[in-house]
């Protein structure tokens, strides 16, 4: 337990959705009651016990889970809570509908904060709205703690602070690379991969977001050497082989180069980074990467045109609340894989981290991800010289949660590239 006097140390709120549930099942197994004083957060109180009721018959050492009832639209009920908790763990999304108020409630009680968000738009929204309050309050804000970004961002964050410490230099372009990855998708995620484009459709400055590679940088420092997320397919010739655009490079790659702005530019102001899927050298890579690249256009194209974007979410996408298949989520795996190159007191280097783990990357990882990035807040093992603000896993975390992933079972690993 925490040795602050607030009731609970970690609330997961939104603990009857499908990642939520996960988060709560996971930080009940790994924690007891002495070590953690976890509590399940929603508007839900018959579903939150009934979560509580599965938890208490597969953990022996939970008599009970304390529930903590509000609703993401009214402001006074997330305040309350907030104010008894030192972290909140988030999964209501869409966080473009939901996020806002409790980011708000979290900053007025010096509570720290961390979520799933992949929504763009709103991160945009959450700095620029509450970026210089969250450091006077010294209350952390951390955006993005699932498969969309941690992996990217701590990958990244473990080749630059190897070639800072080998090389002398931090790397000029990092590439990430989604080597294998298998998984489900729940209708909670396709919602809010939906609303971006409701966002975008509606909004200038969503819009914006989603054409500046920058985005996320801090007001003022929103240009650099990057033109954008790829969107075809393309020979990569620091491994030749094909490679095709990756879906998640659009939040990735904002998110890292957010890190660095954050870090005070660590990675240098002229840093590239891109984030790409490959498909092997031969010419099937070819033909897999203009399919894959394809693909995503067609979806992204439907995705931006309104009656087709309703069609898709109100017939074909899953209902918010429905998430993988058992199977999907007990098969799942991800390896992904980053690339560094720079020049440093030893002429040039190549550095290479690999992030992993065998779990369904968006549910079972994810969960994982989240509840260490809460307990590294909670635990106050932070290596980050910011003590405030909307930050990232890696400048507002740091490599404490690269090291709690490898204990529980994670690949993250870093050292020179092969060849
Ligand atoms: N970064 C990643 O890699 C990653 C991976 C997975 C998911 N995600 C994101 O995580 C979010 C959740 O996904 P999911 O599949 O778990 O969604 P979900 O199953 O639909 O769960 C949403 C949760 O929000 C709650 N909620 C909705 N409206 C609320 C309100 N007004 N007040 C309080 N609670 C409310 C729901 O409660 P009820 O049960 O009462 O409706 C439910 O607990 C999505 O934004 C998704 O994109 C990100």
């Amino acid at each position: 337990m925490s040795e602050s006097d607030r009731d609970h140390d970690i609330v997961v709120w939104g603990a009857t959705g499908v990642a939520g549930r996960l988060l709560a099942e996971y930080l009940a197994g790994q924690y007891t009651p002495d070590e953690l004083a976890l509590a399940l957060g929603g508007r839900d109180e018959e579903r939150l016990g009934s979560v509580g009721a599965d938890i208490r018959e597969t953990t022996d050492a939970w008599a009970e889970v304390p529930i903590v009832l509000g609703d993401a639209t009214d402001p006074e009920s997330l305040r309350a809570l907030a104010a008894e908790t030192d972290v909140v763990a988030t999964t209501v999304g869409p966080y473009t509908n939901y996020g806002s108020p409790l980011v708000e409630a979290c900053i007025e009680t010096g509570t720290d904060y961390c979520d799933l968000t992949g929504e763009i738009n709103w991160i945009r929204e959450v700095v620029d709205e509450y970026h210089n309050d969250a450091v006077a309050a010294e209350a952390r804000i951390i955006n993005s703690c699932g498969f969309d970004s941690v992996p990217a961002d701590m990958g990244t964050l473990l080749v630059q602070s190897y070639a800072a410490a080998e090389h002398g230099a931090p790397c000029e372009e990092v590439r990430i690379y989604v080597d294998d990855a298998s998984g489900g998708v729940s209708g909670g995620t396709l919602a809010s991969f939906a609303e971006l484009f409701e966002a975008a459709s509606e909004d200038p400055v969503a819009r914006e977001t989603l054409r500046n590679p920058y985005s996320l940088a801090p007001p003022g420092e929103r240009e650099g050497v990057d033109r954008g997320a790829r969107r075809l397919a393309r020979k990569d010739r620091w491994r030749s082989e094909w490679t095709a655009p990756s879906p998640m490079a659009a939040v990735n790659e904002r998110v890292v180069r957010r890190s660095n702005a954050l870090l005070d530019y660590r990675y240098g102001r002229e840093f590239r980074c891109s984030e790409v899927i490959p498909t092997g050298r031969s010419l099937g890579g070819a033909a897999s990467a203009s399919l894959v690249a394809g693909g995503i256009g067609l979806f992204t194209g439907a995705m931006s045109v309104s009656p087709l974007r309703s069609l898709l979410s109100d017939v074909v996408f899953p209902d918010p609340g429905e998430g993988p298949s058992e199977q999907q989520m007990e098969n799942g795996y991800f390896l992904v894989s980053v690339l560094g190159r720079g020049t440093g007191d030893d002429g040039e280097f190549t550095v290479q981290a690999e992030f992993g783990v065998d779990l369904d990357p968006g549910y079972g990882a994810t969960a994982r991800m989240l509840g260490e990035s809460a307990m590294c807040l909670l635990r106050d093992e932070i290596d980050s010289p910011l003590e405030g603000g909307v930050l990232t896993p890696a400048s507002g975390i740091g490599m404490p949660l690269a090291e709690r992933l490898r204990d529980i079972g994670f690949t993250a690993t870093v050292g020179e590239a092969d060849g």
